[in-house]
């Protein structure tokens, strides 16, 4: 090529979540048996969709109007239902022109953040769900801003240093989070998330709500969506079907807009938000046409409820398990459907390793954790999924500092759950001692 095609640094960035899933498949190859514990997709997982919600899917299916594209912002009848949802709760007020629906999170977030000045950023809580900070950081591009999530508490937020960053970075112009928290599993107090907004108030900033496990909270934890709290502040909350139905591969999430009207800065970067999606004409239709049928049918709470306390168990079988490992810091979670478990500092270093009997699987792990530059988390996940076949991803791969791994709470049988957090336990000592 006569000119360098991509930008620099382009390609470096990886998706640890998915790097470590084509390893475990060439380990597969060679006999061993994986247990996926590393990707938040209950479809995977086994979880069987009712037979309800497939009806009306296929209504769907069966409906003419349903080939078409539908309005940018997305289907009418869908944002009214959605609006009225949010209304009820006598928090912000919207109206259906205050929703946009994309092709899932991953595209609200890509025009989220693409539609940003480079040199106005947003700043991300750390460790953090790797999209929102690719994304960041891809358009800025430059390292991510996070602030805290404190390992020795609960993973919250630390708020002095959130404050610090707003206070000292001026180039700061959203604060993002999410609640409930992927990669932590922790449930923002609601007087945190006052004081989030408190500092967005004071600093003239807008803030971003993830809220795709909004629904999903469990050990006595309440949902307080950020639009509870707002205020007049102009925000934006994300929320989607992926995790809630769940259905991930209909590629269906939308954002709500708070206060729009209140800043013309802001309501200029959502304009620019709504003309990208223009660019594309809409979002996918269907999933869209089953949200008010799906989310109004009278067993859908009773099965969403189902699910969550099957998630609290297997959070709390997890944290059992774990908390007994000295030296790792282990929360329990009350949200969403993953654990971020940190080691120590210093716990970790480049020459722990497990016994590997097979000698193929033992050269291909040895080839990848000696490349230069792996982090010694990610040393550890790949000797743990070679000698046991349990699939986590590092810790580090989340923007943070902190060696550790996380895990999903998607396991359906209570005794495999044991068995497996009971050989990672098990594991985690031998390769400390090795
Ligand atoms: C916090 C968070 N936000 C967004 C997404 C992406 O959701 P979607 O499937 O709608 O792209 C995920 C997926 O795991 C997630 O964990």
């Amino acid at each position: 090529m006569r000119n360098d095609l991509v930008l620099p640094g382009a390609g470096e960035l990886t998706y640890e979540i998915r790097n470590i899933v084509n390893v475990a498949e060439k380990l597969q190859k060679h006999g061993v048996k994986i247990n996926w514990e590393n990707i938040g997709d209950p479809i995977v997982k086994g979880e069987i969709i009712p037979q309800w919600m497939k009806d009306i899917v296929v209504r769907e299916a069966l409906n003419n109007d349903t080939y078409g594209y539908c309005h940018t912002r997305g289907v009418l009848e869908t944002r009214e239902f959605i609006c009225e949802q949010t209304n009820s709760r006598g928090g912000a007020r919207i109206t259906p022109d205050d929703i946009i629906f994309f092709n899932g999170l991953g595209d609200a977030i890509a025009k989220v953040y693409g539609n940003l000045r480079h040199e106005t950023r947003i700043l991300m809580p750390s460790p953090t769900y790797t999209t929102h900070t690719l994304g960041e950081s891809g358009h800025a591009l430059a390292a991510p801003i996070c602030y805290r999530l404190k390992a020795e508490d609960n993973w919250y937020p630390d708020l002095e240093d959130l404050r610090n960053h707003v206070k000292y970075n001026p180039q700061i112009s959203g604060i993002m989070l999410i609640n409930p928290d992927n990669p932590t599993g922790m449930v923002y107090p609601v007087e945190t998330l006052r004081e989030i907004v408190a500092i967005a108030k004071r600093y003239d900033l807008f803030i971003i709500a993830d809220e795709v496990y909004n629904n999903i909270v469990y050990n006595g934890e309440k949902t307080v969506p950020i639009s509870d709290v707002i205020g007049s502040v102009p925000a934006i909350a994300m929320k989607g079907i992926s995790k809630e139905l769940p259905w991930p591969g209909s590629r269906c999430g939308w954002i709500e807009v708070y206060n729009y009207g209140q800043d013309a800065r802001f309501d200029k970067y959502v304009n620019s938000i709504l003309t990208s999606k223009m660019n594309e004409v809409c979002s996918t239709t269907l999933p869209q046409k089953t949200i008010p049928a799906v989310m109004s049918h009278p067993e859908y709470q009773s099965y969403l409820a189902e699910r969550i306390s099957r998630y609290e168990k297997m959070s709390n079988i997890t944290y059992n398990c774990l908390k007994k490992v000295p030296g790792l810091l282990v929360n329990r979670t009350n949200g969403a459907f993953y654990m971020a478990v940190a080691f120590e500092d210093g716990l970790l270093n480049n020459t722990q390793s497990l016994p590997i009997a097979n000698t193929e699987v033992k050269a291909l792990v040895e080839g990848l954790v000696n490349a230069p530059g792996t982090s010694p988390d990610k040393r550890f996940v790949y000797y743990i999924l070679a000698a046991t076949g349990i699939c986590i991803v590092p810790l580090s791969s989340f923007a943070t500092h902190h060696q550790g791994f996380r895990v999903t709470l998607l396991e359906k049988d209570e005794r495999e759950c044991e068995r497996i957090y009971n050989t990672l336990s098990d594991k985690i000592l031998e390769y400390l001692k090795g």
